[in-house]
């Protein structure tokens, strides 16, 4: 049996940081972590526009307070001040901090940190690296990873949390070159695992985020918080999704419908293109019911509106946002500087995710916490983004929730015992789980199902909700848990099984799809990314509160838990 005194599970932003500072508090520990890709595979990496900090090096009224307004603002109230208010105060000093660590962020001409505009922030508070931000501070944390002695396993698939009597003990992996099966030991768990954008058909996400952290704590009885609240990027490139960054309206773009309008007056005149997501997102989407959309021969009625950056100028295009020029020329030979980019909104982040307290201890219901187990980054879920989150505060949170479950771990660690665990019976089932799926005689792809299952996702469960349509999505969701057990492998053997994994991976979509659903289903308002039509309003006298989901096979259980309320009384929202 493998042995850590800390198993870290994602080799992304908050895993890597919390690593870091695990190894920067004690140096003595002993600390893995383990990735299904190489740690800067990580979908941190993609992440493109910015990292919000009231630094105040362009505006100098800004400040942590206001950071924290327009969080709780933009989180449709639903969002825990308690846990904003930390994400808010610690940000400049962690991003100070990446600097040290050799983060190489845009600079203004006086040398120092430059800050732009983002959707829904009230001062231009965004730190980047161009349009390459998740890129530039992963390969530090990941270089940051080796100098402290971090152990990587790289290319392993976990399948299962060990959970007794109510502690985390460890993990069950196997690695992805010859299949090897083990059992991890360790005195704490973390779960950074991103995020489950391959839930929906049309995401910005990479394929690798199939929520494997989040099905996993599902299915060992625990609960997952606010799952309902799905959000959508207002400018995923069409036809493929593929990221737009919010930065290219940060530095100026318009949107624009069939009519040459910008749109946006409609919505959030006092923002226009840079209200939040959830309202620019279904903006978009009004404009292509309304038959303003545009089609590919510039005619109206279309899938798609224009990101016009025409009028920014070549200079400002090629210096500020490259890459979301290079992505639009690449893949749909665009060129960005001369002709407006087709967008539509795509699906980008969870917010909701494995409830954590502030310090990333893991939430077994609204009173309790689970022993030895913690998690960080978009698959958690302390609520600094509530019904929606604000474009850079992310990276934000992966960082500094990654640097506190560090800090915790380390402090929870010390003085313990490595945990005992019946390692044959997990290896058993293990292969016993891998050979079921080898062997069932079944009748369809894992394609098949996994293409039908987020049509699904996405025709039931999308921008637009009601109960008529997720009562159809939750009988069809159904017939997809059926014909999961007649998929059928074509490789049976144990290197380099990829198929073996995609299958695993489907289990994991399937389990966060239903609980999705279900928790979209149950909640009869409209608040942020959750946008009911047949119950429009938000309703804060039944739902000011988070949902906490329980899955069995049998079915999910739903509760709710207060929001802490600490320093903004609702508002209605208004941009
Ligand atoms: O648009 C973007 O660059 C995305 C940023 C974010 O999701 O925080």
């Amino acid at each position: 049996m493998l042995e850590h005194d800390v198993i870290i599970v994602g080799g992304g932003l908050a895993g890597c940081r919390a690593a870091v500072e695990i190894a920067r508090k004690d140096p003595r520990l002993n600390v893995a972590v383990v990735a299904k890709t190489h740690p800067i595979r990580s979908h941190s990496v993609a992440a493109q526009g910015g990292m919000a900090a009231s630094l105040k090096n362009v505006d100098t009224e800004d400040s942590w307070e206001a950071h924290a307004f327009d969080t709780v603002k933009g989180s449709d109230y639903l969002a825990d001040q308690d846990a904003v208010e930390i994400l808010t105060r610690e940000a400049p000093q962690v991003v100070i901090d990446l600097e040290h660590m050799g983060v190489l962020f845009s600079r203004l001409e006086d040398g120092r940190i430059a800050q732009r505009a983002f959707g829904g922030h009230s001062h231009n508070r965004t730190c980047y690296a161009a349009d390459k931000t998740g890129h530039a501070i992963l390969h530090e944390l990941v270089n940051n990873l080796r100098r402290n002695g971090v152990k990587i396993y790289q290319e392993w698939y976990v399948m299962r949390l060990i959970l007794e009597e109510g502690q985390a003990k460890g993990v069950v992996m196997f690695r992805i070159e010859d299949g090897r099966i083990e059992v991890v030991r360790a005195k704490a768990v973390m779960f950074a695992t991103g995020g489950y954008g391959r839930v929906y058909n049309t995401t910005s996400n990479d394929y690798a985020s199939s929520g494997d952290g989040l099905a996993m704590t599902a299915l060992a009885g625990l609960p997952l918080e606010d799952m309902e609240f799905v959000q959508f990027h207002p400018t995923g490139l069409y036809p493929v999704g593929v990221l737009i960054s919010e930065a290219v309206r940060g530095e100026g773009a318009y949107l624009i419908n069939s009519e040459g309008e910008r749109f946006m007056e409609r919505y959030a005149p006092s923002r226009m293109e840079l209200a939040p997501r959830d309202i620019t997102s279904r903006a978009i989407a009004y404009e292509i019911r309304a038959g303003r959309g545009i089609h590919p021969d510039g005619s109206a009625g279309g899938p798609y509106v224009y990101l016009d950056l025409r009028h920014m100028g070549k200079e400002k295009i090629m210096s500020r946002v490259p890459f979301c020029w290079e992505e639009a020329h690449r893949l749909v030979g665009v060129d960005a500087v001369t002709q407006p980019m087709p967008v539509r909104p795509t699906i980008h982040y969870c917010m909701g995710g494995i409830p954590v307290n502030t310090n990333c201890q893991v939430r077994s219901s609204a009173s309790s916490v689970v022993e030895g187990f913690f998690s960080a980054g978009e698959t958690s879920c302390v609520s600094v983004h509530g019904a929606n989150r604000l474009g850079s505060n992310s990276l934000l949170e992966c960082v500094v929730y990654g640097r506190r479950s560090g800090a915790s771990i380390a402090q929870y660690v010390q003085n313990r015992k490595l945990p005992s665990i019946d390692e044959q019976h997990y290896i058993n089932e293990a292969k016993k789980q891998i050979q079921a799926l080898l062997d069932q005689p079944g009748k369809y792809r894992i394609n098949q199902v996994r293409q039908a299952f987020q049509d699904c996702m996405t025709e039931y469960c999308g921008v637009f909700r009601t109960a008529e349509l997720m009562e159809q999505g939750l009988e069809k969701l159904q017939e997809f848990q059926a014909k999961y057990s007649q998929i059928y492998l074509d490789d049976k053997g144990s290197d380099w099984n990829t198929e073996l994994v995609e299958a695993l991976e489907l289990r994991s979509l399937m389990v966060v799809g239903q609980i999705i659903m279900n928790s979209a289903y149950r909640r009869q308002e409209s608040r942020g990314a959750h946008f009911r039509e047949d119950f429009p309003q938000r309703d804060d006298s039944k739902f000011l509160q988070h949902t906490f989901a329980y899955y069995s096979p049998a079915g999910i259980d739903i509760q709710y838990c207060p929001v802490n309320i600490s320093m903004f009384q609702p508002q209605e929202r208004k941009y």
